[in-house]
């Protein structure tokens, strides 16, 4: 089988990569990353660039993870009111983690195999859940995390049309213990990247079709939207 790791630079995609090299059923684990690679998520040339090249040397995929996402971008941390709410930092939380995954949707679709089970995950929060929602802050954040969970959603049911056997989701990691999460979790717990992995590989082993749209925990569980 051949996967694919976008965002193998950061600490879940790092570690998603070696758990799928340490897999003997996996003959080639692909990567890309914005400082390997110069894939930059936001911006459609460069999504379409690697994708034709990923087409070009691999032809097909038979998994696909996107682990590329942010929470702290050009030093805006997430905010802890609906005064603090900037046009900037709004916009850029967008183009990052739903923007992002929708041009990944868009231009890597077509390297999921159409006739054999294939999936594509994409790396969203719990708390983009609207339905979880009970302390609120992290506007930003949730939004675009929201927004990235019905582009995964909706684009699932164009996918199922000609990949019927192709299950897109989106994955919510727990809180793992990497950059993004480090100045947020003192006092919580967080797991480390490779036991995050490890589950996530789990779930996404047994995903089916007709689970095809949903948001998922690393323990399999649904969520809320
Ligand atoms: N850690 C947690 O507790 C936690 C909890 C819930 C959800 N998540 C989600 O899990 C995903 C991975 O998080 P992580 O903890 O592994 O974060 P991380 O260690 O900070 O890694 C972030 C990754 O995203 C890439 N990236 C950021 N902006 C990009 C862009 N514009 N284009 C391309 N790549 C970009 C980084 O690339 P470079 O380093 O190469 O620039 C890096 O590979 C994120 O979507 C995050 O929201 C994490």
């Amino acid at each position: 089988m051949k996967a694919l790791v976008i965002g193998s630079s950061g600490g879940i995609g790092k570690a998603l990569t070696e758990c799928l090299r340490a897999d003997t059923r996996f003959d080639t684990v692909a990567t890309l990353s914005r400082s390997a690679d110069g894939l930059d998520i936001s911006n459609e040339n460069s999504v379409s660039v690697c994708a034709r090249q990923m087409k070009q040397v691999h032809d097909a995929f038979d998994l696909i993870i996107n682990a590329a996402g942010a929470l702290v971008i050009d030093g805006s941390v997430p905010e802890k009111s609906v005064k603090a709410i900037r046009v900037d930092a709004l916009m850029n939380q967008f183009l990052v983690n739903a923007i992002g995954p929708a041009l990944l949707l868009k231009h890597f679709h077509g390297l999921l195999p159409r006739n054999a089970r294939s999936l594509f995950a994409s790396l969203s929060a719990r708390v983009g859940s609207i339905g979880h929602n009970r302390l609120g802050g992290w506007i930003s954040y949730r939004a675009a995390k929201a927004a990235q969970n019905q582009i995964v959603n909706t684009a699932s049911l164009e996918i199922a049309r000609t990949h019927p056997a192709a299950i897109v989701v989106a994955l919510h990691p727990g809180t793992v213990a990497t950059q993004l999460s480090h100045p947020f979790i003192s006092g919580h717990q967080a797991t480390s990247p490779e036991d995050a992995a490890a589950r996530l590989l789990a779930t996404i082993e047994r995903l089916q079709p007709h689970q095809s749209g949903g948001f998922f925990s690393n323990d399999g569980q649904s969520i809320a939207w």
